[in-house]
């Protein structure tokens, strides 16, 4: 028997977790024909989403925003109460959340905490040091190096370059850990921790049912301006990347377990449940490992009710079941009364399918992606998926299916092509053979449809009993009635490659999920690597052999049939162009 398995152990309840469905407003469904997604859109689209058997609703941003690379998709925030006109006016936003209460569908609003856009209010009183908005941003006189004017320490931006620009009004470097555009918020200073939080009362007054917090780690800083230690060399006498240092100084700070606190005391203050789900993808080595940070934020009555790290990022076959096992155990270890939240896709990465299958040869992508899909749902935690993944869409390729002239990201122009994001943010497919396969009735969609996405439309797929959106619907439906899904803890067992198996255990149900990992078949002997009791807990038998197929699962679950990521869909064969 493995020595993980701890029979005796006192079975240790996770908090709730969720499925949260992402939606990326500009791309979701364009309802007044100019080409841009919309808030009416994702109205118009609410049976849909319900359909798929979800308990929320995450929305990107939408709110004001600088138009083009200024305004990262929308996060870089020039009024956080106010709607960018591009997706509607405060009435529909209203109207959607009135809307999704109707149906039991929770919404969150994306909140961007640490930054805001260059041309907010508040950014321009600061740099002309207006009271009370002088100390809102982080402020410094720089440095002198060789004699010149340069930043004041080594910090670097994610999207390329220094963390620092000197500003001509202000005559002082402001921090930025994104775009030039973005403008670090000072959220060491107790007056703009309040600012903020009044904008979050802002949207919960409304009935929003709570935020996915952007960028978290990002919130403190250091007050002496200490230089991050470099991996490689010394500033300034090496030119490193950011991903090139420890974040000792300049990101990561523990003031943020504080700041957290805080917004968790104004979500309490409210009779209706209020949600938080933070981002923490950025850890202390060169970004990495953001799991031990990010479990600094999630605390049962004082942090947020989930937050998701990079992990996920990592999450395919190929990774091997070693990493995957390794991987399972820290998220258990950091998150032990659960809160870990986990990404099937997002639009900062490139989609699940491309990832994990991309270079499967063709007949074994779909069964590839439907078995880590179903890694996602067994694992603990919540998870997000985001819009398309239901559908198994591949990344939309630079320049073939988006031409250079159409790319929208900034990290295009700022760390390069191969960084860009687009490709995870093109229009969502919902009637195949349709002008931009339905997203718009505009010619022109706000990035283009990819080709093979349009045999991928959700029309289509509806139809098809075996599609990957009626298995994903199918599969969530089967999580939901899993209590050791939605709360249990996780015992990992001691296979062998290429099978991948854990327990999830709670009061009442233990749940076996298994995986191969390749795409042979094999058999699986729970039994070797289980005690008796469990075994019988779990409703199997010793000596009994499991089949698992090529990048098979097989689950012991017991409410619902069991789906297996077989047989392959019929989704059309060849694709075919969409017009428009
Ligand atoms: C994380 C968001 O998900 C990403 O899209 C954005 O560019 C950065 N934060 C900066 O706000």
């Amino acid at each position: 028997m493995s020595d993980d398995v701890k029979p005796s152990a006192a079975i240790k309840e996770h908090r709730p977790s969720e499925v949260i469905y992402q939606v990326y407003p500009a791309s979701f469904a364009d309802s007044d024909g100019d080409g841009h997604g919309d808030i009416r859109g994702i109205t118009a689209k609410l049976d849909y989403i319900k359909s798929l058997n979800v308990d929320a609703v995450w929305v990107s941003p939408f709110y004001l925003s600088p138009p083009g690379p200024e305004g990262d998709g929308g996060y870089a925030v020039t009024d956080h109460k106010a709607i960018d006109p591009r997706f509607g006016t405060l009435d529909d936003f209203k109207e959607l959340l009135k809307e999704a209460h109707g149906r039991g569908l929770r919404i969150y609003t994306d909140f961007v905490l640490p930054h805001t856009a260059g041309d907010h209010e508040w950014f321009e009183k600061s740099r002309r040091r207006e009271e009370p908005f002088k100390d809102y941003y982080v402020w410094h006189d720089g440095s002198i190096y060789n004699g010149h004017k340069a930043p004041p320490n080594n910090w670097k931006s994610v999207f390329g370059g220094e963390a620092w620009t000197f500003d001509p009004v202000r005559r002082q470097y402001y921090l930025h850990h994104f775009l030039k555009s973005q403008p670090a918020l000072n959220l060491n200073n107790e007056k703009v921790q309040e600012a903020v939080v009044d904008e979050m009362k802002f949207w919960l007054d409304m009935g929003v049912d709570g935020f996915r917090i952007d960028s978290l780690p990002y919130a403190n800083h250091d007050p002496e301006f200490r230089h991050n230690p470099w991996m490689f060399g010394q500033w300034p006498d090496v030119r490193e990347a950011w991903d090139q240092q420890f974040f000792e100084y300049s990101i990561c700070q523990p003031q943020t377990v504080k700041l957290v606190a805080r917004i968790r005391k104004l979500m309490d203050g409210y009779d209706r449940k209020k949600t938080t789900l933070g981002e923490a993808i950025a850890g202390k080595e060169g970004g990495k490992n953001a799991l031990p940070v990010a479990s600094t934020y999630v605390h049962r009555h004082e942090g947020l009710d989930t937050c998701y790290s990079d992990v996920s990022y990592g999450i395919a076959q190929s990774s091997g079941q070693g990493y995957l096992k390794d991987l399972i155990k820290r998220i258990e270890d950091h998150f032990p009364d659960g809160g870990h939240c986990n990404s099937l896709g997002n639009h900062d990465n490139p989609r699940t399918m491309t990832r994990v299958a991309g270079h499967l040869p063709q007949d074994q992508r779909e069964a590839a992606y439907r078995q880590i899909a179903m890694l996602f749902l067994c694992l603990p935690g919540s998870l997000c998926v985001y819009q398309g993944e239901e559908l198994g869409l591949p990344q939309a390729r630079i320049p073939e299916d988006i031409p250079l002239d159409r790319l929208q990201d900034p990290v295009a122009q700022t760390i390069g092509i191969d960084r860009c994001r687009d490709g995870a943010r093109t229009p969502m497919p919902w009637r195949a053979g349709a002008k931009n396969s339905g997203f718009t009735r505009a010619d022109k969609a706000y990035l283009p449809v990819p080709h093979e996405h349009d045999a991928r439309a959700v029309d289509r797929q509806e139809s098809d009993p075996r599609s990957t959106l009626r298995f994903m619907r199918e599969a969530l439906a089967w999580r939901a009635a899993q209590p050791a899904l939605l709360k249990g803890h996780t015992v990992v067992l001691d296979t062998k490659d290429p099978v991948l198996a854990f327990l999830r255990r709670c009061e009442g149900q233990v749940v076996l999920c298994a995986f191969n990992l390749s795409p042979h078949a094999v058999t699986f002997t729970p039994s070797e690597a289980l005690d008796d009791d469990l075994l019988r807990a779990a409703g199997l038998q010793k000596g009994q052999a499991l089949s698992l197929d090529g990048y098979g699962f097989i689950s012991s679950g017991d409410k619902k049939p069991v789906p297996v990521a077989a047989p392959l869909p019929n989704l059309g064969g060849a694709p075919k162009p969409a017009p428009g």
